[in-house]
């Protein structure tokens, strides 16, 4: 008898924001699903019942062939990367060297135990400075940052591994993940939390500082930088759109967004609307390497697929970020009582 007879996927990184919503939507569908994740970032907590667990780093190539040689691996979605902007602009060879060269080490392995598909997490970043119109995937690749040029890197590795190798891919290039899983269970906990929406949130709930706005002196309507806020349960489907698509032997590279863009003062007014609070703020200066307007035409992967985003307002995507911070004022934290007993 075959010892794992269903589909198995495997998500690197599944136990990080956007990758942890995948794990919800794969097991919803009853798909067979293994994490592999080192927790730097991740979250034990964010793993859901159900789906197997490796703990180790991509940094780790013995671990890396250890799960790959475990197969057969029905996908490889790979989710584990550095990836803020900002950081990347001060210290741009850790970005370069962890994001391009642990994403090579899992390609690799890929190749070499025989996977077929493979999707990886892009970035609206490698539009650094594409203007102000909707992105779509013939916009010119003019990556703004480090981590931009990181995740170029890596679908152009892919590019080369489907034409030599047949290891067919998935890009998908997002905009802003944002929002909460709309059942509860998992949602957004970075440590340091450098993110807009959750930031304001906690601004609005009296938990953090007022937030700082950086930059109010942008060429946009308001002042401040647009972004296309997607909710990240969306993102989460159009995995799965774009995986239907390497079941069909092709390869598919997507701007994800929804394909409107909200300024930084339009979610301050957003979190207000929705949680009845004041958000607290100042004005500050620009951060280093934030393009001015970044918002996806998203018509591709909808012609392609069919996928279109469910959460099509900014305050409904608020309104489950709100919810999974009230419930969960500490993060992962809160469902484990043990971590900050002291
Ligand atoms: N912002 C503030 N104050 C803050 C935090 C953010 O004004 O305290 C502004 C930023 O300057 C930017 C917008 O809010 O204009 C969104 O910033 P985020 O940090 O939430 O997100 P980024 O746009 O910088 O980056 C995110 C992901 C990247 C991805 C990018 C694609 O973190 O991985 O979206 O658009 F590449």
């Amino acid at each position: 008898m075959a010892r794992h007879p269903a589909p198995r996927h495997l998500v690197v990184g599944g136990a990080g924001y956007v990758g942890s919503h995948l794990v919800a939507e794969l097991l919803s569908r009853g798909e067979d699903v293994t994490v592999f994740d080192d927790l730097s970032t991740g979250h034990a907590a964010a793993i859901l019942p159900g789906a197997h667990f490796v703990r180790a780093s991509l940094a780790d190539q013995a671990a890396v062939d250890a799960v790959l040689a475990d197969g057969p691996w029905h996908a490889v979605f790979h989710f584990a990367a550095l990836s803020l902007v900002g950081d990347s602009m001060r210290e741009p060879l850790r970005y370069l060297r962890r994001n391009i060269g642990e994403g090579l080490t899992l390609i690799d392995s890929c190749v070499r135990h025989g996977v077929k598909r493979f999707v990886l997490s892009s970035t609206a970043a490698l539009f650094g400075t594409a203007g102000d119109g909707p992105i779509s995937e013939s916009t010119p690749i003019d990556p703004g940052s480090p981590y931009g040029e990181s995740k170029w890197a890596l679908e152009r590795a892919l590019a080369w591994t489907s034409r030599i190798h047949g290891l067919r891919y998935a890009a998908l290039r997002y905009f802003n993940a944002a929002g909460a899983d709309a059942q509860g269970r998992l949602g957004e906990d970075h440590a340091p939390e450098t993110h807009l929406i959750p930031l304001t949130i906690d601004a609005a709930l009296g938990r953090r500082p007022p937030l700082t706005v950086f930059g109010a002196d942008y060429a946009t309507p308001d002042g401040t930088a647009i972004r296309d806020y997607v909710h990240v349960t969306d993102l989460a489907t159009a995995h799965l759109a774009a995986l239907a698509l390497l079941e069909k032997d092709r390869d598919a590279v997507f701007n994800l967004g929804t394909g409107s863009g909200n300024s930084v003062r339009e979610v301050i007014a957003a979190v207000e609307r929705v949680s009845g609070r004041p958000v607290p703020h100042t004005l500050g200066p620009r951060r280093a390497g934030d393009p001015p307007v970044l918002v996806a035409a998203s018509d591709a992967i909808a012609a392609a697929t069919g996928w279109s985003p469910r959460f099509r307002t900014l305050d409904e995507i608020v309104a489950t970020a709100l919810a999974w911070r009230q419930a969960h004022p500490r993060g992962y934290d809160d469902a484990m009582p043990d971590s900050r007993a002291s």
